[in-house]
């Protein structure tokens, strides 16, 4: 005899004729998402035409990201990034995708981490040795082009050229608004007017295209080197072995640099504005760095004193996680949160909505890097917290991306202070990624090695 599950599924109100919540998700998406788990577990939205469930509740959030045979990639919204990304390792149906991770995976074991925290290290220099005393800058734009350098350098080779990495990009944060505004305002046919947008975002198209290729064909002529292009051309499929074609080398390469600039980017810049507003995370911060790095540059080595640092970036994921929406579509008939769901549904999750639950976190508004203190990331609840997601499609970057915020926010600390103008306010924008928009901030030095 079945038991069956009491379903606290709901419906979102507001739903406009042919664009569903659209608009609401374009317009004010944090907000609207945040109001749904007061509608149920399981709440129904509109995607333009297309109906979508968003997961409010953490335990079906766990069983759909842990099950990813039958809560696959895919769905309406989700093809549209896949004409500009392939069928590449994020983008790729559960089948397709084992394999590719398993080739892709050693770029990312600590042996190789340890080889990109020297090219961090580098870059973390190289951006604060050009601050100046009184300096104001784009604290976001500062880091966007930090990290950008990191994991184009770290992706392609830690050679990879200046032009490469300046065409990379001017291009890709055009893509990527692009990118977000398709899958967000689903507009089918007026996306091929020849608008002036529409014609910005297919030359950057083609010109990251172009860059990309380049790198690829130099490196198919003078074959060597360890990195992940290298990876990539030698890669077979497991089941045909059949190695990768250049345009999907070329989908691979542009997706991990997609994927891995200006989540970081953002995260650091919300850090730096939030150690701001907060003078007592912010003193606990610069004692913490004193101590360990005394104006060096943090290394891998440092990582284990760093433990206030750590949570400062921990919090700034929970409370504004880059990755902050994502969908799956289901491929079989199956239940969620005591509802039956047929074969092709589609689903949304977002850590923004999940991590801000109050019974989970008390005040969770509040930014408060020891409540990490007190409760550990692995003593929550599953699906509780997900900044990089979780199953087998877990961000493939997350040590990565985690080592690089780290020893990037101590060393910048370590020797400056960024302070922002007075009664400047941070507004967070809502794209791909979830960032904090222009910060602008003004160097102070900290200690002797800033000033020299
Ligand atoms: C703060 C930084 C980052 C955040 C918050 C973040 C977040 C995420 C999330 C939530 C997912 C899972 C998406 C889903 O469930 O559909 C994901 C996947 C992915 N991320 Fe990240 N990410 C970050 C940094 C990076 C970096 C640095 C890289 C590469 C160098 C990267 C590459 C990827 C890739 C390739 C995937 C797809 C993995 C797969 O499907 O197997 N990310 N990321």
């Amino acid at each position: 005899m079945s038991t069956k599950l009491p379903s606290r599924t709901g419906k979102a109100p507001g739903a406009w004729p042919l664009l569903g919540h659209a608009w609401q998700l374009h317009s004010r998406p944090l907000e609207f998402l945040s109001s749904l788990p007061a509608y149920g577990d399981l709440v129904r939205i509109g995607m333009g035409p297309w109906p979508a469930y968003v997961v409010c509740e953490p335990e079906a959030a766990h069983r759909m990201l842990t099950d990813s045979r039958t809560f696959d990639k895919g769905g309406p919204f989700f093809d549209k990034a896949r004409v500009l990304f392939g069928s590449s390792l994020p983008m790729a149906g559960w089948q397709e995708h084992r394999w590719q991770r398993r080739q892709m995976q050693p770029a990312f074991q600590s042996d190789r981490i340890e080889k990109y925290a020297v090219v961090m290290g580098e870059e973390v220099d190289r951006m604060t040795t050009r601050w100046r005393p009184g300096l104001r800058l784009d604290v976001t734009d500062a880091l966007t082009t930090l990290t950008l350098r990191i994991v184009t350098r770290s992706v392609l080779g830690a050679e990879a050229q200046d032009e490469a990495v300046a065409e990379v990009q001017q291009s890709l944060h055009t893509v990527i608004d692009g990118i977000y505004q398709r899958v967000m305002l689903p507009l089918g046919p007026l996306y091929r007017l020849p608008t002036a947008a529409n014609r910005r975002y297919r030359r950057a198209c083609d010109r990251l295209h172009h860059a990309i290729d380049g790198i690829i064909a130099a490196r198919r002529a003078a074959p060597g080197g360890d990195d992940l292009v290298s990876m990539l051309l030698t890669a077979t499929n497991d089941d045909t072995g059949a190695p990768m074609s250049d345009v999907d080398i070329r989908d691979q390469l542009m997706v991990m640099i997609g994927a891995g600039f200006e989540t970081t980017a953002n995260s650091l810049a919300f850090a730096l504005w939030l150690l701001s507003q907060h003078p007592d995370v912010e003193a606990r911060v610069h004692d913490e760095v004193d101590a360990t790095l005394a104006g060096r540059t943090a290394t891998t080595a440092d990582l284990d004193g760093l433990i206030h640092t750590r949570r400062v970036i921990n919090e700034v994921l929970r409370l504004y996680p880059a990755g902050w929406f994502f969908t799956r579509v289901t491929t079989t008939d199956t239940t969620l949160a005591g509802r039956q769901l047929p074969k092709g549904t589609a689903l949304l999750y977002s850590a923004y909505l999940l991590q801000r639950r109050p019974e989970l976190f008390p005040d969770p508004e509040r930014f408060d890097p020891d409540r990490w203190d007190t409760r550990p990331a692995e003593s929550l609840p599953r699906g509780t917290h997900v900044p990089f997601g979780g199953g087998n499609r877990k961000c493939i970057g997350d040590q990565f991306a985690l080592i690089e915020m780290t020893l990037a926010l101590a060393t910048v600390c370590a020797r400056w202070r960024l302070v922002p103008d007075p009664g400047s306010t941070m507004t967070v924008r809502v794209r791909g990624t979830l960032g904090p928009g222009p910060l602008t901030m003004t160097c102070q030095p900290r200690g002797k090695s800033a000033e020299g």
